[in-house]
């Protein structure tokens, strides 16, 4: 439940970090309301785990102002770290020791007696469903099973504010959908997530708002739903079975057009309308085009990403 009159459980403004003259944040305004999950969404290098790192007090800012938990990140680090939980985007378990034993070993850093270690580390291995490999080294573990005990060395603490950097990266659909699971679990308890991504489908699914970082800057923010309605229309996807023909319907539409992953086809921005239905199909066949199928879509986050970003060409990678 979102409580709209507590503070926000993060609020930035006007954020700044510059790697010597490279400047990778320029400028960002953001507040994230406790009990939710806001997901920053960005193409690979465009900053999302500077933010993290910065929110995390793990690297100090170049100029503006952050307040997560409440207190000051620059002034007051200590206090966020006591607040937060990180889970980095590379795993950071002891390999050689099992699932149980590393979780006992963060029980212990967090002061818990024995007994208490004991049963945090069974209960966690149970939420995440490690169980059955509790006794094994994590050397044995697959990308999806380190994952989820990395999640878990954070849990040990009790965070209210959780930091997730590219959870399902290189996780197959299954073991996505397991840690999709778990972070709704997390947030109905009350946690707050704060989640990058470089999938518009996991932001889609998971956050309730949304920020698309691009050049340094929050191109967009909203709900899902507020930055589809940002998109006057959907789009058509175009299918082609000859390359030339595919070809050749590219040089015709040009920039209105954008490939669709690796296959022949492509999108082109459409409301849906009659008329501009049949003015694109009366332009392809006016060059003698000949498409092998056409399907209508309403708009989704692609063509937001899409509209916002500007070269299709360069976001193809993120907007897959
Ligand atoms: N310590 C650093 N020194 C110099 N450049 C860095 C450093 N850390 C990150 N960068 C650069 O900052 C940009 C953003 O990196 P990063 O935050 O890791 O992006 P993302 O997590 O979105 O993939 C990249 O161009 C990266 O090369
Ligand atoms: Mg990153």
């Amino acid at each position: 439940m979102t409580n709209k009159t507590a503070r926000p459980a993060i609020a930035v403004s006007g954020l700044r970090k510059a790697f010597g003259d490279k400047v990778v944040l320029d400028g960002i305004d953001l507040t994230v309301a406790q009990g939710t999950i806001f997901s920053l969404l960005g193409a690979n290098g465009a900053g999302k785990t500077t933010m993290v790192k910065i929110l995390s007090t793990l690297l100090a800012a170049t100029g503006g102002h952050a307040e997560v938990a409440g207190h000051d990140v620059a002034s007051d680090p200590d206090s966020v770290r006591a607040a937060i939980g990180v889970t980095g985007q590379f795993s950071a378990v002891d390999n050689l020791l099992t699932g149980e034993e590393n979780l006992r070993l963060m029980a212990d850093l967090n002061h818990l007696s024995k007994a208490d270690g004991r049963r945090k580390a069974a209960e966690l291995l149970e939420r995440l469903e490690l169980t059955e490999a509790a006794r094994k080294p994590v050397a044995t573990y697959s990308g999806g099973m380190r994952r989820r005990l990395d999640l878990a060395m954070t849990l040990v603490g009790n965070p209210r504010l959780i930091f997730l950097d590219e959870p399902t990266t290189g996780l197959d659909p299954r073991s996505r959908r397991g840690m999709w699971r778990i972070v709704r679990e997390l947030v109905d308890g009350g946690v707050t997530v704060f989640l990058t991504t470089q999938y518009l489908e996991e932001a889609d699914e998971l956050a309730d708002r949304i920020a698309v970082l691009e050049g340094g800057r929050l191109v967009a923010q909203g709900t899902s739903e507020e930055l589809k309605r940002r998109i006057p229309g959907g789009h058509v996807e175009l299918r082609f079975d000859e390359p030339e023909i595919f070809r050749a319907a590219q040089r015709v539409l040009g920039r209105a057009a954008y490939r669709d992953g690796d296959a022949m086809s492509l999108r082109v921005g459409n409301d849906g309308s009659v008329r501009q239905l049949k003015a694109l199909l009366d332009l392809l066949d006016s060059e003698a085009i000949e498409v092998e199928g056409l399907s209508v879509h309403t708009p989704d986050l692609d063509d937001v990403f899409l509209a916002l970003t500007g070269d299709p060409d360069d976001k193809k990678v993120t907007a897959r």
